[in-house]
Protein backbone atom coordinates (compact mmCIF):
# COMPACT_ATOMS: atom_id res chain seq x y z
CA UNK A 1 0.00 0.00 0.00
CA UNK A 2 1.43 3.32 -1.01
CA UNK A 3 3.15 5.47 1.73
CA UNK A 4 0.92 8.88 1.17
CA UNK A 5 -2.72 9.21 0.06
CA UNK A 6 -4.34 8.64 -3.51
CA UNK A 7 -6.39 10.53 -5.02
CA UNK A 8 -8.16 9.32 -8.25
CA UNK A 9 -9.87 11.76 -10.13
CA UNK A 10 -12.33 10.31 -13.70
CA UNK A 11 -14.14 11.51 -15.81
CA UNK A 12 -15.74 11.55 -19.22
CA UNK A 13 -13.10 13.38 -22.26
CA UNK A 14 -12.73 17.08 -21.69
CA UNK A 15 -14.27 17.18 -18.25
CA UNK A 16 -11.78 19.38 -16.84
CA UNK A 17 -10.06 16.35 -14.62
CA UNK A 18 -6.56 17.34 -15.42
CA UNK A 19 -6.67 20.57 -14.81
CA UNK A 20 -8.09 19.87 -11.53
CA UNK A 21 -5.98 16.79 -10.74
CA UNK A 22 -2.75 18.89 -11.48
CA UNK A 23 -4.23 22.11 -9.40
CA UNK A 24 -5.05 19.34 -6.41
CA UNK A 25 -1.46 17.77 -6.47
CA UNK A 26 0.05 20.91 -6.43
CA UNK A 27 -1.76 22.50 -2.90
CA UNK A 28 -1.42 18.92 -1.25
CA UNK A 29 2.13 18.76 -2.34
CA UNK A 30 1.43 15.54 -4.24
CA UNK A 31 2.87 13.59 -7.47
CA UNK A 32 0.57 14.08 -10.39
CA UNK A 33 0.30 11.52 -13.16
CA UNK A 34 -2.32 12.76 -16.15
CA UNK A 35 -2.76 8.60 -17.14
CA UNK A 36 -4.38 9.05 -20.29
CA UNK A 37 -0.70 10.19 -21.61
CA UNK A 38 0.77 6.31 -21.60
CA UNK A 39 -2.92 5.36 -24.03
CA UNK A 40 -1.67 8.51 -26.12
CA UNK A 41 1.75 7.28 -25.83
CA UNK A 42 0.90 3.67 -26.86
CA UNK A 43 -1.52 5.16 -29.77
CA UNK A 44 1.33 7.54 -31.05
CA UNK A 45 3.90 4.49 -31.39
CA UNK A 46 1.02 2.20 -32.97
CA UNK A 47 0.48 5.03 -35.54
CA UNK A 48 4.07 6.14 -35.97
CA UNK A 49 4.19 2.19 -37.18
CA UNK A 50 1.95 2.67 -39.50
CA UNK A 51 -0.48 0.11 -37.28
CA UNK A 52 -4.39 0.05 -37.28
CA UNK A 53 -4.42 1.39 -33.31
CA UNK A 54 -7.35 -1.48 -33.02
CA UNK A 55 -5.00 -3.66 -33.79
CA UNK A 56 -2.62 -5.44 -31.05
CA UNK A 57 -0.64 -2.50 -29.40
CA UNK A 58 0.84 -4.66 -26.05
CA UNK A 59 4.10 -4.35 -27.36
CA UNK A 60 3.83 -0.58 -27.01
CA UNK A 61 2.84 -0.34 -23.85
CA UNK A 62 5.16 -3.06 -22.37
CA UNK A 63 8.33 -1.02 -23.33
CA UNK A 64 6.99 2.55 -23.21
CA UNK A 65 9.70 4.75 -22.28
CA UNK A 66 9.96 8.30 -20.28
CA UNK A 67 10.52 10.20 -23.43
CA UNK A 68 7.71 8.45 -25.40
CA UNK A 69 5.37 10.30 -23.10
CA UNK A 70 6.96 13.34 -23.07
CA UNK A 71 6.40 13.64 -26.74
CA UNK A 72 4.57 16.71 -27.73
CA UNK A 73 2.40 15.41 -30.26
CA UNK A 74 -0.08 13.45 -28.04
CA UNK A 75 -2.56 15.77 -27.59
CA UNK A 76 -4.44 15.82 -31.09
CA UNK A 77 -7.96 14.52 -31.57
CA UNK A 78 -6.65 11.93 -33.99
CA UNK A 79 -4.05 10.45 -31.08
CA UNK A 80 -6.87 10.39 -28.85
CA UNK A 81 -9.37 8.42 -31.02
CA UNK A 82 -6.39 5.95 -31.52
CA UNK A 83 -5.90 6.32 -27.53
CA UNK A 84 -9.45 5.30 -26.87
CA UNK A 85 -8.82 2.13 -29.65
CA UNK A 86 -5.52 0.77 -28.03
CA UNK A 87 -7.39 1.64 -24.16
CA UNK A 88 -9.90 -1.19 -25.12
CA UNK A 89 -7.66 -3.45 -25.12
CA UNK A 90 -6.91 -5.96 -22.16
CA UNK A 91 -3.51 -6.79 -22.42
CA UNK A 92 -2.46 -3.27 -23.31
CA UNK A 93 -4.28 -2.19 -20.21
CA UNK A 94 -2.81 -4.92 -18.50
CA UNK A 95 0.73 -3.77 -19.38
CA UNK A 96 0.49 -0.22 -17.95
CA UNK A 97 -1.42 -1.82 -14.52
CA UNK A 98 1.96 -1.41 -12.84
CA UNK A 99 3.99 1.51 -13.36
CA UNK A 100 0.66 3.53 -12.20
CA UNK A 101 0.61 1.96 -9.42
CA UNK A 102 4.12 2.19 -8.50
CA UNK A 103 3.98 5.92 -9.75
CA UNK A 104 1.90 6.51 -6.36
CA UNK A 105 4.14 3.73 -4.09
CA UNK A 106 6.60 5.92 -2.56
CA UNK A 107 4.21 9.72 -1.64
CA UNK A 108 0.64 8.81 -2.55
CA UNK A 109 -0.43 10.88 -5.89
CA UNK A 110 -2.89 12.47 -7.23
CA UNK A 111 -4.24 10.41 -10.93
CA UNK A 112 -6.42 11.61 -13.48
CA UNK A 113 -7.73 9.13 -16.04
CA UNK A 114 -11.28 6.82 -16.24
CA UNK A 115 -10.60 3.66 -14.04
CA UNK A 116 -8.39 5.23 -11.22
CA UNK A 117 -11.01 4.40 -8.97
CA UNK A 118 -12.74 1.55 -9.89
CA UNK A 119 -9.76 -0.34 -10.88
CA UNK A 120 -6.18 0.86 -10.55
CA UNK A 121 -6.80 2.06 -7.29
CA UNK A 122 -10.77 0.50 -5.89
CA UNK A 123 -9.10 1.48 -2.42
CA UNK A 124 -8.08 5.23 -3.18
CA UNK A 125 -8.26 7.72 0.25
CA UNK A 126 -10.27 10.51 -2.42
CA UNK A 127 -12.29 9.66 -5.34
CA UNK A 128 -13.86 12.56 -7.48
CA UNK A 129 -15.76 11.99 -10.52
CA UNK A 130 -15.98 15.07 -12.68
CA UNK A 131 -18.24 15.39 -15.38
CA UNK A 132 -20.13 18.04 -17.28
CA UNK A 133 -22.16 17.91 -20.41
CA UNK A 134 -21.09 17.43 -24.01
CA UNK A 135 -22.14 20.34 -25.33
CA UNK A 136 -19.98 21.78 -22.14
CA UNK A 137 -17.11 19.81 -22.79
CA UNK A 138 -16.90 20.17 -26.46
CA UNK A 139 -16.89 24.35 -25.94
CA UNK A 140 -13.99 23.44 -23.45
CA UNK A 141 -12.20 21.40 -26.11
CA UNK A 142 -12.59 23.79 -28.47
CA UNK A 143 -11.31 27.02 -26.29
CA UNK A 144 -8.64 24.66 -25.09
CA UNK A 145 -7.37 24.19 -29.00
CA UNK A 146 -7.95 27.68 -29.90
CA UNK A 147 -11.27 27.73 -31.45
CA UNK A 148 -12.62 31.29 -31.79
CA UNK A 149 -16.26 30.75 -30.53
CA UNK A 150 -17.10 33.83 -32.81
CA UNK A 151 -16.32 32.66 -35.99
CA UNK A 152 -18.24 31.80 -38.88
CA UNK A 153 -17.81 28.00 -38.87
CA UNK A 154 -18.02 27.88 -35.22
CA UNK A 155 -21.17 26.60 -34.72
CA UNK A 156 -20.43 23.49 -37.35
CA UNK A 157 -17.00 22.81 -35.00
CA UNK A 158 -18.67 22.45 -31.92
CA UNK A 159 -20.77 20.43 -33.10
CA UNK A 160 -18.03 17.77 -34.72
CA UNK A 161 -16.16 18.09 -31.55
CA UNK A 162 -19.29 17.03 -29.47
CA UNK A 163 -20.12 14.33 -31.47
CA UNK A 164 -16.25 13.26 -31.22
CA UNK A 165 -16.50 13.48 -27.79
CA UNK A 166 -19.78 11.83 -27.51
CA UNK A 167 -18.48 9.00 -29.95
CA UNK A 168 -15.51 8.21 -27.82
CA UNK A 169 -17.35 8.42 -24.47
CA UNK A 170 -19.62 5.77 -25.26
CA UNK A 171 -16.73 3.55 -26.73
CA UNK A 172 -14.74 4.11 -23.26
CA UNK A 173 -18.03 3.13 -21.14
CA UNK A 174 -18.99 0.35 -22.87
CA UNK A 175 -15.94 -1.71 -23.32
CA UNK A 176 -15.52 -5.21 -21.15
CA UNK A 177 -12.04 -4.05 -19.66
CA UNK A 178 -12.29 -1.25 -16.95
CA UNK A 179 -14.88 0.56 -18.73
CA UNK A 180 -15.43 4.42 -17.56
CA UNK A 181 -17.97 3.92 -14.21
CA UNK A 182 -18.65 6.21 -11.17
CA UNK A 183 -17.38 4.10 -8.87
CA UNK A 184 -19.77 3.28 -6.02
CA UNK A 185 -17.82 5.75 -3.53
CA UNK A 186 -17.03 8.47 -5.49
CA UNK A 187 -17.89 11.71 -5.08
CA UNK A 188 -19.39 12.97 -8.53
CA UNK A 189 -18.49 17.16 -9.29
CA UNK A 190 -20.92 18.33 -11.89
CA UNK A 191 -19.08 21.42 -13.37
CA UNK A 192 -21.23 23.19 -16.42
CA UNK A 193 -22.41 26.10 -14.08
CA UNK A 194 -18.66 25.70 -11.64
CA UNK A 195 -15.33 28.12 -13.11
CA UNK A 196 -11.98 25.23 -12.86
CA UNK A 197 -11.54 27.45 -9.56
CA UNK A 198 -14.39 26.71 -8.15
CA UNK A 199 -14.41 22.93 -8.60
CA UNK A 200 -10.82 23.02 -7.31
CA UNK A 201 -12.28 24.77 -3.80
CA UNK A 202 -14.65 22.31 -3.51
CA UNK A 203 -12.87 19.26 -4.44
CA UNK A 204 -10.11 20.65 -2.47
CA UNK A 205 -12.51 21.02 0.68
CA UNK A 206 -13.89 17.46 0.42
CA UNK A 207 -10.16 16.03 0.35
CA UNK A 208 -9.60 17.74 3.10
CA UNK A 209 -12.09 16.13 4.67
CA UNK A 210 -11.87 13.00 3.96
CA UNK A 211 -8.11 13.00 4.94
CA UNK A 212 -8.64 14.55 7.87
CA UNK A 213 -5.80 17.26 7.12
O1 LIG B 1 -8.41 16.35 -18.51
P1 LIG B 1 -9.71 16.63 -19.22
O2 LIG B 1 -9.72 16.12 -20.61
O3 LIG B 1 -10.90 16.15 -18.44
O4 LIG B 1 -9.89 18.21 -19.29
P2 LIG B 1 -8.77 19.36 -19.33
O5 LIG B 1 -7.70 19.04 -20.29
O6 LIG B 1 -8.39 19.67 -17.93
O7 LIG B 1 -9.52 20.56 -20.06
C1 LIG B 1 -10.50 21.28 -19.51
C2 LIG B 1 -10.51 22.68 -20.11
O8 LIG B 1 -11.68 23.29 -19.62
C3 LIG B 1 -9.33 23.55 -19.69
O9 LIG B 1 -9.03 24.46 -20.72
C4 LIG B 1 -9.87 24.29 -18.48
O10 LIG B 1 -9.32 25.56 -18.27
C5 LIG B 1 -11.36 24.40 -18.78
N1 LIG B 1 -12.27 24.32 -17.62
C6 LIG B 1 -12.09 23.40 -16.60
O11 LIG B 1 -11.13 22.62 -16.64
N2 LIG B 1 -12.97 23.31 -15.56
C7 LIG B 1 -14.03 24.12 -15.51
N3 LIG B 1 -14.88 24.04 -14.49
C8 LIG B 1 -14.24 25.05 -16.52
C9 LIG B 1 -13.34 25.12 -17.58
O1 LIG C 1 -8.02 14.49 -22.19
P1 LIG C 1 -9.12 13.55 -22.60
O2 LIG C 1 -10.09 13.34 -21.48
O3 LIG C 1 -9.77 13.92 -23.88
O4 LIG C 1 -8.43 12.12 -22.91
P2 LIG C 1 -7.33 11.34 -22.08
O5 LIG C 1 -7.62 11.40 -20.61
O6 LIG C 1 -5.99 11.77 -22.51
O7 LIG C 1 -7.59 9.83 -22.53
C1 LIG C 1 -7.51 9.43 -23.88
C2 LIG C 1 -8.15 8.04 -23.97
O8 LIG C 1 -7.35 7.13 -23.20
C3 LIG C 1 -9.55 7.92 -23.36
O9 LIG C 1 -10.57 8.21 -24.29
C4 LIG C 1 -9.58 6.48 -22.88
O10 LIG C 1 -10.00 5.59 -23.89
C5 LIG C 1 -8.14 6.17 -22.55
N1 LIG C 1 -7.87 6.16 -21.10
C6 LIG C 1 -8.24 5.03 -20.38
O11 LIG C 1 -8.80 4.10 -20.94
N2 LIG C 1 -7.95 4.93 -19.07
C7 LIG C 1 -7.34 5.94 -18.42
N3 LIG C 1 -7.06 5.80 -17.12
C8 LIG C 1 -7.00 7.11 -19.11
C9 LIG C 1 -7.29 7.21 -20.46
Amino acid sequence: TPHGPVIAVDGPAAAGKGTLAKKLAQELGLPYLDTGLLYRAVARLALDAGQDPSGPAENFAEHLTQQDMARKDLRTPDVAQAASKVAAQPAVRQALVETQRRFAAERGAVLDGRDIGTAIFPNADVKLFITASPATRALRRYMQMQGNPAAPDAGEKLAEMEATLKARDAADSSRAAAPLQVAADAKVIETDHLSAEAVLALALAYTRERLGS
